[in-house]
């Protein structure tokens, strides 16, 4: 892991505070296009309602999203504060007002079953695809319609990381992958700083596949860790891996048995 000093940290702190959405002058103000420009993972809420019309026009979002032969290889359990506490036991994290739990969902492909004979990955990967941009489109549409929102693998128990977990209390068959937690509110104050992101000439290649460049990759985790720790005085980014990394064992054996019966 990078290691980085006094200096080192405020530079990487004010990178991150320096970072913009770069967008040609001639396409600035194009409202959808700020809109997915400025969204940001937000991770406090403020205590009020999100009308029933607003999140049914994000559920509706999320069930007119494109997927593989118009499978919809997605479900949706939809909660609000009260149920989320009684299903689970505690809060929404981060004081969300509701929460959509995104699953991947293999059983819709059953109807045209002899499509994929014996070929549990594809199912799980056309699953997850789908149901992921069924994520994003809800996130999209709640951020259009002045909602906020952060998606969860892990916090609270909220993904796939605790599979396990939320197919017993969600009563979930095999096949049915939950994914991860739409948390959803009105944000509490300004947006926060755009986490660092990867240059666009390092994510995008012309011709054969081109490696990124270590050294910008190690500035890139020179600015995750200076930001995580400036936003999480307690804890640390190589704390947080550590989180990840005391759930994978658990996590690989229950998605293995629900994904390819493996028990
Ligand atoms: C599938 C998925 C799972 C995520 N899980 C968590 C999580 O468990 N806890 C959390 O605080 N943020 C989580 N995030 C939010 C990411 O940390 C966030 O998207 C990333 O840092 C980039 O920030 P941005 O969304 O503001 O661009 C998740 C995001 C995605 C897409």
């Amino acid at each position: 892991m990078v290691k980085i000093g006094p200096l080192g940290f405020v530079k990487s702190l004010w990178r991150i505070l320096a970072g913009r959405p770069r967008v040609p002058p001639s396409l600035q103000n194009n409202p959808l296009l700020d809109i997915i420009l400025k969204r940001r993972s937000v991770r406090s809420f403020a205590d009020r309602e999100i009308p029933d019309d607003v999140l049914a026009a994000i559920l509706e979002a999320g069930r007119l999203a494109p997927s593989t032969v118009n499978l919809q290889t997605w479900a949706f359990a939809v909660l609000t504060a009260d149920s989320w506490r009684e299903t689970f036991g505690s809060a929404i994290p981060f004081r969300g007002q509701r929460a959509v739990i995104v699953m991947g969902d293999t059983h819709r492909g059953k109807l045209i079953a002899e499509a994929f004979p014996a070929s549990p990955l594809v199912e799980y990967t056309i699953a997850v695809m789908n149901a992921s941009l069924a994520a994003m489109n809800m996130n999209i549409a709640a951020e259009a319609l002045g909602v906020s929102s952060v998606m969860l693998s892990e916090t609270g128990r909220s993904g796939f990381l605790d599979a396990g977990y939320l197919k017993e209390k969600l009563g979930l068959p095999d096949g049915v992958i939950p994914l991860m937690t739409i948390v959803l509110g009105y944000a509490r104050g300004a947006y926060p700083p755009m986490p660092p992101k990867l240059p666009l000439d390092q994510v995008c290649f012309q011709g054969k596949y081109r490696e990124a460049d270590s050294a910008i990759m190690e500035d890139w985790l020179a600015q995750m860790i200076a930001g995580y720790k400036a936003s999480h005085l307690s804890s640390s980014f190589e704390a947080q891996l550590r989180v990840y990394q005391s759930k994978l064992g658990k996590a690989e054996a229950d998605l293995q048995a629900m994904i390819l019966g493996r028990k």
